[in-house]
């Protein structure tokens, strides 16, 4: 999870979003191992990837991790312990900039956009992640409270968003952090500098 690295040793592929769990606490990748074990087994076959060269050699992968796998910080952000604990959680295990932000011509993500907003990931019917950094007008002006709510699928909440599919399943997902993580996620939201 934190190298993309197979344990047959063979890279993985970036669609795995390791460039984000490489900043994951080892202790807590650990628990999350501990989870998976507690899932009944379920037998299914996967189909082999269908790639054209030269991206079916893996090997080539190598040498992309070497430039886009950095496991430190992406940005100096400061605050307080809410906003460090956010920074944790957006850079690390919510991958959110694997969406939210623009890849360069080779795929990895472009950190000087850093959560600027990126076209949508599955083709033109998707739905585009927006900018979420403070020169959306949404992160500069809303509250940390509203930022909060907007983490959560939109029935569980009064503001009824009309935003599309392409965030509910992370937001199914985030509904189960205690409110104080969505709250730090929104602080940091606001805390890191704007980016067009
Ligand atoms: C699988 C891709 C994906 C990931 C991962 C993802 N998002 Fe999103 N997000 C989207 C898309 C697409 C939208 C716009 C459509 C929507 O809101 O449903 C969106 C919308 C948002 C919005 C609303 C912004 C606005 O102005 O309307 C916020 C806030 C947000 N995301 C925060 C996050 C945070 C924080 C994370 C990480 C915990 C995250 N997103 C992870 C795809 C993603």
């Amino acid at each position: 999870m934190m190298r993309g690295v197979s344990p047959q040793g063979g890279h993985y592929y970036p669609a795995f979003p390791y460039t984000s769990y490489a900043r994951m606490r080892a202790g807590d990748v650990a628990d999350l191992w501990a989870w998976l074990h507690t899932l009944p087994s379920e037998a299914r076959e996967i189909p082999p990837h269908a790639l054209r060269f030269p991206y079916e050699n893996r090997r080539l992968l190598g040498a992309w991790k070497r430039r886009f796998l950095r496991p430190g910080p992406v940005v100096g952000v400061s605050g307080g312990e809410d906003v460090a604990r956010g920074q944790y959680l957006v850079e690390g295990p919510g991958h959110c900039g694997a969406c939210h932000t623009p890849r360069t011509a080779l795929g990895g993500s472009d950190l000087s956009r850093w959560l600027a907003g990126a076209e949508a990931l599955e083709g033109p019917d998707g739905v585009a992640a927006p900018n979420i950094t403070p020169a959306s007008p949404f992160i500069a002006e809303a509250g940390i409270d509203e930022i909060a709510a907007a983490l959560i699928p939109a029935e569980t909440h009064a503001q009824a968003h009309t935003w599309g599919e392409g965030m509910e399943a992370v937001r199914r997902n985030l509904a189960h952090l205690p409110a104080s993580d969505r709250r730090a996620i929104a602080a940091y939201l606001k805390a890191i500098a704007p980016r067009e």
